[in-house]
């Protein structure tokens, strides 16, 4: 089946797509001390929901970068409801595509690395297009213990997608960035995320009977569902990083 659509199935019932809550999340937004109209690029933005907070605290303006249709379309809908005047753009596009001579107050990519290769390519890439001063954020996961060769099996993963937490904080040294915060998940968090991935499939499924894809709906949710929590929940964590580039 389409893969946005698998992905927008479940993920229905988040506006956050990835596993932070919502309380965190402001906490951390506050944290970022943007300036008032400040310029902010988005990869990988999902429904847009971190562009809008942050449109709401500082006012930012921007641009959000998703290759999904589902999420780009949410992300109308979403700041046409909300922020109808903000100056936010939403570019349906491959992010690597993505060129631009422009340099951003604040620069981000959380839950999407996989567009430059890895947390190492994000950051080399964000940086270059991020002011001095400005900041990077990176959403990455990060192992808490070493993966079981079945974990990484049965998630089609090798060790090195990912890496430690100490690592991702000091990955932003190669660049010249310093990381200035950290925020990780804990149990509720990835619970929450996780376990509304199951709940939404079942919603789709119940809502639509007919649909020739339910069969691969349950069967992709019956999959993550093992592998969350035979393996992925005491193995794999998640940060959101700030770097900060120097002026
Ligand atoms: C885990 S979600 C995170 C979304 C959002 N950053 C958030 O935290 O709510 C990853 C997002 O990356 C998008 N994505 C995946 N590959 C992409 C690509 N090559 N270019 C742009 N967006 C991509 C997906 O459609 C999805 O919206």
């Amino acid at each position: 089946m389409d893969f946005w659509k698998l992905m927008d199935v479940v993920h229905k019932r988040q506006l956050i797509m990835n596993p932070m809550r919502s309380t965190k999340l402001d906490r951390f937004i506050d944290l970022l001390d943007l300036p008032q109209g400040g310029r902010v690029l988005d990869v990988g933005c999902g429904k847009g929901e971190f562009l809008l907070r942050l449109n709401k605290l500082y006012a930012i303006t921007g641009i959000g970068i998703d290759k999904s249709p589902y999420c780009v379309s949410d992300c109308k809908t979403n700041k046409e409801a909300r922020a109808p005047d903000a100056d936010i753009e939403y570019l349906f596009m491959d992010a690597a595509d993505y060129k631009t001579e422009e340099r951003f107050d604040l620069t981000c990519c959380m839950g999407a690395s996989w567009i430059y290769g890895g947390i190492r390519g994000t950051l080399e890439a964000l940086t270059k297009m991020t002011k001095p001063g400005g900041l990077i954020i990176a959403g990455e996961p990060y192992w808490l213990k070493e993966p079981s060769p079945e974990y990484l099996k049965a998630d089609e993963m090798e060790r090195d997608t990912f890496h430690t937490h100490m690592e991702n904080v000091l990955m932003g040294d190669e660049f010249g960035l310093t990381c200035g915060y950290t925020l990780t998940s804990d149990h509720e968090d990835w619970d929450y995320y996780e376990s509304l991935h199951w709940w939404s499939a079942a919603d789709y499924v119940d809502a639509n009977p007919d649909d020739p894809d339910n069969a691969e709906i349950i069967k992709n949710a019956k999959k993550y569902r093992e592998v969350y929590l035979k393996w992925a929940r005491d193995t794999l964590n998640w940060g959101l990083y700030i770097y900060r580039k120097p002026v």
